[in-house]
């Protein structure tokens, strides 16, 4: 019993793990990064300030917060050979699939700081992480259309940053405004951390092993890509460009129901949340006034229509029963594509703010010198123990 939480006996005997950063519950819709409620960080901090705190597990003075923006931001750069790595994708591959592939390299460029039993090597590997993952981000993005690859300005905070990165070329600087580094900085906030989510839970396996940082997060981002997790705010804006009409959404709703179609409301339902995600309710709140103040018109189709089938599901005895609400990624791909960000760059995005998670529970873990090898174990359903048969006699 930690004072204003009592621990449920059964739960931890389940527990994959114990950890101090990030505490949810999915019955009330609490999210709590180090005990601070994500709806205060969400409007109050920047996003690394949220960084140093999963990070370090308190928040920064001013002097800690701008040393720790220096730091990051001394990093933001890639070794320069990595360009061929890079340019060595096809034009259209998945901006994932660039991700995940430079991020596992980074072991090869960057191994004077991965050996994972010294702190101070491990305290490099991680601020290495949350300053050169943006950059290889913003560059796949490059290579998807064409453009050559922008270097970071370490002038410029760090959502700022990454707008450059995405949309400045050689020609023509790309001046951010204000609102959309608000906006930028409110979705690196909300994802930025949740618990033992799947990629967490794969970055914390892989790293129990005594697997580098790098090699470590590279399999997160792989987990995450994956549309029943990171990959859903990809697929809700392929949902609702499907969708098209707000007088299509009944028929949505019924096929999500059909347990013989495999459609599901992509954005809905959570294994955690049973209650409505903190988050989504926090990006919906924004959303109108982001979208009106970014594109100078309060309508938007995608986000009309996406609440109007948020009305229609949550009014709806099958998701009402089964406690099936939006979650994170059901409205934060509207704002994206607000921010002019495409479709293929949204789980991109999740895991440019995840680093952060992924990194704070990896040092978490390392850090305790009781951690072990993971092992999950199975329930065994296969053949009893049998004598091998001769070919001849199948
Ligand atoms: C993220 O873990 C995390 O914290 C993840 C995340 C993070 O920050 O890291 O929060 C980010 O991954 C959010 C989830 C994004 N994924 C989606 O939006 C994909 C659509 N959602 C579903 O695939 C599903 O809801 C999951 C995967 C999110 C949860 O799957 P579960 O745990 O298997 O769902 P469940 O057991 O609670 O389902 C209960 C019932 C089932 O029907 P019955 O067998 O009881 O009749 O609800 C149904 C499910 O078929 N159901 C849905 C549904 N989600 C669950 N039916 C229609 N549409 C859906 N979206």
């Amino acid at each position: 019993d930690a004072g204003f939480f009592t621990y449920d006996p059964g739960f931890m005997a389940t527990a994959s793990c114990h950890s101090a950063i990030t505490y949810i519950d999915g019955e009330q819709g609490i999210l709590l990064y180090r005990g601070y409620p994500i709806e205060q960080l969400a409007t109050k901090a920047s996003f690394l300030e949220v960084a140093y705190l999963l990070f370090y597990g308190e928040l920064p003075t001013k002097a800690e917060l701008a040393e720790f923006e220096r730091v990051i931001m001394t990093h933001t750069m890639l070794n320069e050979n990595l360009k061929d790595f890079l340019n060595g994708f096809h034009y259209d591959a998945h901006p994932m699939a660039i991700l995940c592939g430079v991020v596992a390299s980074l072991s090869a460029f960057y191994h004077d700081s991965i050996d994972v039993h010294d702190p101070r090597y491990r305290e490099i590997s991680a601020h290495r992480l949350i300053a050169k993952v943006p950059t290889i981000a913003a560059a796949a993005y490059k290579h998807n259309v064409g453009e050559p690859i922008m270097y970071p300005r370490n002038d410029l905070r760090y959502g700022a940053n990454f707008l450059h990165m995405m949309f400045a070329t050689p020609c023509e600087h790309y001046k951010p405004t204000l609102l959309a580094e608000k906006a930028l900085n409110l979705l690196f906030i909300l994802h930025a951390d949740h618990e033992q989510n799947a990629s967490t839970s794969t970055v914390r396996l892989a790293g129990s092993s005594g697997a580098n940082p790098f090699a470590c997060v590279a399999a997160g981002v792989a987990s995450l890509w994956g549309p029943a997790h990171g990959g859903a705010n990809e697929a809700v804006l392929d949902m609702l460009t499907e969708i098209g009409d707000v007088a299509n959404v009944p028929k949505y709703i019924e096929k999500a129901k059909d347990k013989d179609d495999a459609f599901r409301l992509m954005g809905f339902g959570h294994r955690v949340y049973k209650n409505y995600d903190p988050r989504a309710k926090i990006i919906r709140e924004v959303c109108h006034q982001l979208l009106d103040e970014m594109s100078g018109t309060l309508d938007n189709p995608m986000f009309e229509l996406a609440l109007k089938l948020e009305e229609i599901a949550t009014n709806d005895d099958y998701f009402v029963e089964r406690k099936l609400y939006p979650n994170v990624d059901f409205y934060s791909g509207i704002i994206y594509s607000a921010l002019g960000i495409p479709r293929n760059m949204f789980t991109v995005m999740f895991a440019v703010a995840r680093t952060v998670g992924w990194v704070s529970h990896w040092m978490e873990m390392m850090s305790d010198p009781s951690t072990r090898i993971g092992r999950p174990r199975q329930i065994y359903h296969g053949p009893a123990a049998r004598d091998y048969v001769p070919i001849s006699q199948r």
